[in-house]
């Protein structure tokens, strides 16, 4: 019986996966490192750091701290530029149905972000109010894979890990839903997250409330 689900952000509720592709791809190139779509699935569900050493470790480049931060600071201030003009029609399809299908299906329903400006992109989509708590990077000590980020949610919720359900779009993200004992569900190339219990290539057309019972009958 599941009493919780927990969403990621970017790439499964809102197509911000774009924005961050296209600011990385910026600064990458702009440091002389190549950057395509393959090198940047390794950076989805990363953290604005670990993404960023991901990329100059790419280039072989190792530069002081105070510059690695700035160099974040760089790509943050793009990514805020073309998030900044997002309103409710930046939802990905499926996405406010799956919100409450979750609702009325009695579930808690949380966010697991490791975006330092998920708040930012919740207000603009105007889907605040969807969640019963959001947990993001300021939260959390270790990101995804690690499973602290959907146990700080679950725990938040007041649901046991194994009645929660994660949904995410990222390798990482679907490895810390899984590693945290959660059902997964997978946004995306069933390829890349092999490790989900179940993927759809989106959530557009997904019928939670299907779902549930499917699993229901399972257990
Ligand atoms: C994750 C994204 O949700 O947030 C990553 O999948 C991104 O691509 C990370 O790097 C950190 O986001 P932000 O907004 O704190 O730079
Ligand atoms: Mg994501």
């Amino acid at each position: 019986m599941f009493t919780a689900i927990i969403f990621d952000l970017d790439g499964v509720i809102t197509d911000t996966a774009r924005y961050h592709y296209l600011a990385w791809k910026r600064l990458a190139e702009g440091l002389g490192v190549p950057f395509d779509e393959a090198f940047n699935e390794q950076l989805k569900g990363v953290d604005r750091m670990g993404s960023l050493d991901l990329i100059l470790k790419r280039g072989g480049l190792d530069p002081a701290l105070d510059e690695r931060l700035r160099l974040a600071d760089r790509k943050n201030d793009d990514y805020r530029q073309l998030v900044a003009t997002m309103t409710r029609a930046d939802l990905l399809p499926g996405a406010l149905n799956a919100l409450e299908s979750a609702r009325a299906a009695g579930l808690k329903v949380g966010l697991a972000s490791v975006s330092k400006n998920a708040g930012t992109i919740l207000e603009r989509l105007g889907i605040t109010t969807y969640f019963d708590d959001v947990v993001d990077a300021n939260l959390i000590k270790r990101g995804k894979p690690d499973p602290e980020i959907f146990l700080t949610a679950a725990q938040k919720l007041g649901a046991a890990p194994a009645a929660c359900i994660g949904v995410e779009d990222a390798a990482v993200g679907v490895q810390a839903i899984k590693s945290a004992g959660m059902l997964a569900i997978g946004v995306g190339d069933p390829v890349i997250l092999g490790q989900a219990d179940r993927v759809v290539p989106s959530l557009d057309g997904f019928d939670l409330a299907a779902f549930l019972k499917e699993m229901a009958t399972r257990r």
